[in-house]
């Protein structure tokens, strides 16, 4: 097996048959050993987080495949900590799509003067860059169709898929007595057909869940979601 891409979280490898493997890592973002999902550095090594996130991501996307959703997920191997996924190629060098139920992270950062800790947003989308060294700068979409990188077609097809699929996770978790803050996405564009779909992983890590007003951890959050499941 051919490795292609050695990410922050998981790795990416490229199968005989022209899939991909990802296979996910202990390794979770964050800044000084504290999980923070907007991190862009790996901050500590969980044992058993890899398992856990491929868990819940195997979770939604095949509750997203039996509402008929463009995804890549094929199969997962959940003592492999592998999923199979059918390839895509990002947006420019990738974008991340989030949609916000309530002001908290970086949009309570950057708009604190206008809005407050906790306040309802109603499924705002944002696109940030995903860009590192620039720490993923949100963009608009004029930028997007002015660089290049995403036509205002292509960006009113992400923003309806980002608001359907968030409204299937929020219910999911609702189910669960948990209250979904925000989460990001990733999309792609399907090797050979082109077809727009969502990629990447729907883990704790992607998102913030509360719990009676009391935020919860990525792998609490995974444990409350499957237990039962
Ligand atoms: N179906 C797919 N086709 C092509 N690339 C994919 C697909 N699914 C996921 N990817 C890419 O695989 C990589 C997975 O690595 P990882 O999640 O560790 O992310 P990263 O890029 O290092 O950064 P971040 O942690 O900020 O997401 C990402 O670059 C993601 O865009
Ligand atoms: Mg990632």
């Amino acid at each position: 097996m051919e490795r292609i891409y050695t990410g922050k979280t998981k790795d990416v490898f490229k199968l005989e048959d022209g899939n991909f493997l990802l296979k996910f890592k202990d390794d979770v973002t964050g800044e000084n050993g504290v999980f923070d999902p907007g991190a862009n550095t790996v901050g500590l090594t969980i044992e058993g987080a890899g398992q856990a996130g491929l868990r819940l991501t195997k979770f939604f996307f095949e509750k997203l495949q039996e509402k008929g959703i463009h995804t890549h997920y094929v199969d997962a191997n959940i003592a492999e900590a592998t999923m199979t996924v059918k390839p895509a190629n990002v947006f420019g060098k990738g974008l991340e799509v989030i949609c916000r139920y309530r002001a908290v992270g970086s949009f309570l950062r950057r708009y604190g003067a206008y809005a407050t800790d906790g306040q309802e947003l109603d499924a705002f989308v944002e696109v940030t860059i995903k860009d590192d060294e620039r720490e993923d700068p949100p963009i608009t979409s004029d930028a997007l169709d002015m660089l290049g990188i995403l036509t205002k077609e292509e960006y009113a097809v992400l923003k309806e898929q980002t608001q359907k699929i968030g409204a299937v996770v929020k219910a999911e978790m609702a189910k669960k007595g948990l209250d979904l803050y925000d989460i990001k996405f990733e999309f792609g564009r399907e090797q050979g057909t082109g077809t727009i779909l969502l990629i990447d992983e729907i883990s704790g890590g992607n998102m913030r869940a509360y719990k009676d007003g009391e935020y919860i951890e990525p792998l609490k959050l995974e444990q409350l979601m499957l237990a039962g499941e």
